[in-house]
């Protein structure tokens, strides 16, 4: 028989959402120190999703409210060592399982959230991913710390102690330090402490070009903005003096000489690629600086140097001098030395020389720009020094691997140790490259991959790695170490491996519950960006792995991600991506117990991408469940970011069950609508809102059509999928706008009235891709291309903004008979101040005494952020309402009087 599993019926989504928001805040402890991997999933709502989806559904409301309880303080980040905690939810999962813990697989793993906590819950874990890079990470995450991580007396007894000392923690942090000591011991003469002792953890540098101007030639440090420190009690910044013909710098602000009259720090010499000369002021557009960096016609600067004095706290600030410059040459002279000789050692260069992606070609253009700037190789992302640094330490951590062999070291212990050095290396590649940046706010240096892309950078700051600042050797490697000794606390190990999850290396029938989170279109371009550590990887452990390293770069041929570089372009990559998709879900379907159960993440922005996902789904034979959306960020974050994004993932519920073989349009149409009232009742209550809600609540309509082969009306013509939806959207939609509105008047409203309405409840003013437009449009009966540029729509390259009422032009709406319109007319002239006018035009349209208009302004307002200018407007507008009633009202009693 088959028996529902909690997440198919309930799910705690406010309590969760609130912890997981709250520890996308949290750095210390979190796997993605251990290396950087994209688009992870937050650690608290994959313990309770995968908790959830393993244990039996409630038979009763107080068990249900008491597991839902459990499951929200189960998912707190402080929970994640309760022992106690996780000893009930343990017992919880093997009695659902009949006394045997349950199998799991994720095949799309990445960084490994979602095993790591299903192996922290018990379970018989299995994790893998198509990228030799994750697959590494994983094996740090879920391997090694579990299998090596063990006291002698825990191993012993087979006990488990969360506080036995840890002897891998103690095997890593011994060889680090030999690494270091080696390492500094080489490099410390390219950095000198100061006179005074203060010592160098930063250099701050910009790329030059040269001015273009004939008579002019000077050189152009582009920089974006002059802050060093700009917090709230340092103010210190860079100033650019001319003479004679070239630039120097001064600092200026807190500590030294005053800040200059007018001098605005933020005004840099570079934006967009558009650079300014400093010295005539004539400006290089975009095309030529890019062609000077290709045609090895630019330049590098160092121009401060960020210090600490031991003991002291907070940094200090001076220029560079010939000195500093002299040191950065001896390092650049001993590269090419050091270089050489280890290439003739390797065989191979030990300065990365594969090729970064070519932007188009790769079809990740919209990552990738590096190439246009004449970095073709991936060492070239790096300066001579931090190459130097590099290569030193790569060389350290190869030769680590044999002198452990030789203290007696098992061959796979010595393994998983040098891994961690290498991921060391990885940390400080990831930080010291020239693709990094200077964050004056908080006077660190900021991750290159801060952001799922390698945008160029034009000044970038270079870390003494020796000088115990944040970004320095320890300051890294004590994350590491942290995660081991945390990670070890978990009793078993996960089996990785590495594979494409259109072939899964599994017999039938064999998992309990699969639970993945596979990419999304063209979100992530996850293996171009692995390249970057792949790169390094290969040098430092390659040779402990040749299954993983056998290629130049990562492998793309399977990778499931739409890209444009294939025949047919972008639309051919999303083809590719669908049948991939399709296939991967057919894998789980195959692999899973009659009884199980799959749980699959989305976290795509656009519809698009959603209904991709429930179709392959559908095909691949499962029948979806349940349909939890789980914020993951801070509400107002994503507000702020300019284009839609989804607040929330979507943690989708599938199984095996078979499906019945024919439903009745008309029925299926009633059972939904069914459906959706309670579930529509229920996301409000939980506040998901906008972008979200339209998801969630697709998601909880394939509960009901999901579960048939085909659909037909009474002509016997078959129902796809899209008019379904078409018909959901429309259902969802017509809640929303009486919820926005308050239950009041959605029925008197006009489709262009009620479209404005819930583009701004849906999407803020943000731009919006043409097919999430269309979609929206098309559940209120517009037909977006019939509408854009006439009134308030407007088409924007492939996007559609929905003006507010400061961009429109107030003479050709002014004549409308649509409520937006003469909303957005009368605002304006009531900022004007021109009353008069106003109040005309209320008249003339019939709208000063209507509630409903009103009622359209308060709910607009509504839904848009306290900042928002729009509605600041509208609220303006509304609080003279009253007088400007009076009036009409007065002169409407009048004209009958006279009349
Ligand atoms: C959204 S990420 C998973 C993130 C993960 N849940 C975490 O918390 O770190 C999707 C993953 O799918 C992987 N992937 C892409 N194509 C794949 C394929 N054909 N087979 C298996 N994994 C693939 C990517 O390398 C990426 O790591
Ligand atoms: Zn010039």
């Amino acid at each position: 028989m088959e028996v529902k599993r909690f997440i198919e019926e309930e799910f705690p989504i406010e309590a969760v959402s609130k912890e997981s928001a709250k520890e996308k805040n949290i750095r210390r402890g979190q796997i993605s120190t251990l290396h950087i991997w994209w688009a992870r999933r937050p650690l608290g709502a994959s313990r309770a999703t995968n908790y959830a989806s393993l244990i039996p559904a409630p038979r009763d409301q107080a068990e249900r409210r008491r597991t839902e309880r459990f499951i929200a303080d189960l998912s707190k980040w402080d929970n994640m060592e309760n022992y106690n905690m996780l000893g009930i939810a343990k017992k919880d999962i093997l009695k659902a399982n009949g006394g045997i813990p349950p199998k799991i697989l994720d095949p799309f793993s990445g960084g490994g959230a979602i095993p790591l906590e299903a192996l922290r819950l018990g379970c018989e874990t299995y994790a893998s991913d198509y990228n030799p890079v994750s697959t590494l990470i994983l094996k740090c995450t879920l391997e090694y710390p579990q299998r090596f991580g063990h006291s002698p007396r825990k191993e012993a007894h087979g006990l488990v102690s969360p506080k036995s000392p840890n002897t891998l923690t103690k095997d890593v942090a011994q060889w680090g330090e030999w690494i270091f000591k080696k390492v500094e011991k080489e490099m410390l003469r390219f950095y000198e402490t100061d006179r005074d002792g203060s010592i160098p953890t930063t250099y701050l540098w910009a790329r030059t070009i040269p001015c273009q101007n004939p008579t002019c030639g000077a050189e152009i440090p582009l920089i974006m903005q002059f802050w060093l420190a700009n917090t709230q009690r340092k103010k210190i910044s860079l100033f650019p003096e001319v003479s004679n013909g070239a630039i120097n710098f001064r600092i200026v602000g807190t500590g030294h000489d005053e800040m200059p009259r007018g001098f605005d720090p933020e005004k840099g010499s570079v934006s967009r690629a558009v650079a300014t000369c400093f010295v005539c002021h004539s400006a290089v557009d975009g095309v030529t600086t890019r062609s000077l960096f290709s045609k090895g016609k630019s330049g590098n600067r160092m121009l401060a140097v960020v210090l600490r004095r031991g003991g002291e706290v907070g940094k200090t600030y001076r220029v560079a001098t010939d000195r500093d410059s002299e040191l950065f040459g001896e390092a650049t002279e001993y590269l090419q030395k050091k270089r050489k000789a280890l290439q003739d050692e390797w065989g191979v260069d030990p300065v990365p020389d594969e090729p970064t992606p070519e932007g188009k070609g790769s079809g990740a253009e919209r990552a990738f720009s590096v190439q246009s700037y004449g970095m073709k190789e991936w060492g070239q992302l790096f300066n001579a020094r931090q190459k130097l640094v590099l290569l030193s330490l790569s060389e350290a951590v190869r030769q680590a691997y044999p002198e452990m062999i030789q203290s007696g070291y098992a061959e796979d212990l010595a393994t998983a140790v040098t891994t961690y050095l290498a991921f060391l290396v990885d940390k400080i590649a990831s930080s010291s490259n020239t693709l990094s940046r200077w964050q004056s706010s908080r006077e660190c240096v900021a991750d290159t991959f801060s952001r799922g892309a390698l945008p160029i950078v034009w000044d970038y700051p270079e870390t003494n790695i020796f000088g115990g600042a944040s970004r320095s050797y320890h300051g890294l490697f004590d994350d590491i170490l942290l995660l081991i000794d945390r990670l070890s606390n978990i009793e078993t190990s996960a089996s990785v491996s590495q594979g494409s999850a259109t072939s899964l290396p599994y017999p039938d029938s064999f998992f309990d519950a699969v639970i993945t989170d596979p990419p999304y279109y063209d979100n992530v371009p996850y293996s171009y960006l692995s390249d970057f550590f792949y790169v390094w990887l290969k040098r430092t452990v390659g040779s402990l792995y040749p299954d993983l390293f056998p290629t130049p770069l990562t492998p793309k041929k399977d990778e499931i991600v739409a890209y444009s570089n294939m025949e047919g372009g972008l639309e051919k990559g999303k083809q590719f991506f669908k049948e991939m998709l399709g296939k991967s879900f057919s894998e789980i379907h195959r692999v899973l117990k009659p009884n199980g159960v799959s749980v699959i993440v989305f976290a795509h922005k656009s519809t698009a991408g959603w209904e991709t996902l429930i179709n392959s789904l559908q095909g691949s034979g499962m029948v979806v469940t349940g349909a939890w959306p789980i914020h993951t960020e801070m509400p107002g974050r994503l507000r702020a970011s300019g284009s839609a994004a989804l607040a929330s993932s979507i943690y989708m519920v599938a199984r095996k069950s078979t499906k019945i073989s024919t439903g009745f349009y008309s029925e299926v149409r009633d059972d939904i609508k069914k459906h959706l009232e309670g579930k529509l009742d229920r996301l409000w209550g939980e506040k998901i809102v906008g972008a979200d809600f339209l998801i969630s609540a697709i998601g909880a309509s394939i509960e009901v059509f999901g579960k048939y082969e085909k659909i037909i009306d009474d002509e016997g013509n078959q129902i796809q999928a899209p008019k379904l939806l078409e018909d959901v959207r429309r259902t969802v939609t017509d809640y929303a706008v009486r919820k926005v509105l308050h239950n009041g008047f959605s029925v008197e409203i006009t489709q262009m009235t009620r479209f404005y309405i819930l583009w701004r409840w849906a999407y803020g003013e943000l731009e919006v891709s043409f097919d999430d437009a269309h979609k929206l449009a098309q559940s209120v009966g517009i037909d977006l291309s019939k509408e854009w540029n006439r009134g308030f729509i407007k088409k924007d390259k492939e996007s559609i903004v929905v003006q507010g009422p400061e961009a429109r032009d107030l003479s050709t709406i002014s004549i409308s008979k649509e409520l937006i319109d003469i909303l957005h007319c009368s605002v304006m002239l009531w900022r004007k101040g021109k009353l008069n006018e106003l109040s005309g035009l209320l008249k003339e349209s019939g709208f000063g005494n209507s509630d409903t208009f009103y009622r359209v302004a308060q709910a607009i307002a509504e839904t848009l952020p306290s900042i928002s200018t729009e509605r600041k407007l509208l609220e303006g507008f509304m609080n003279s309402r009253e007088r400007l009633r009076e009036e009409l009202r007065e002169e409407t009693v009048q004209k009958r009087l006279f009349e």
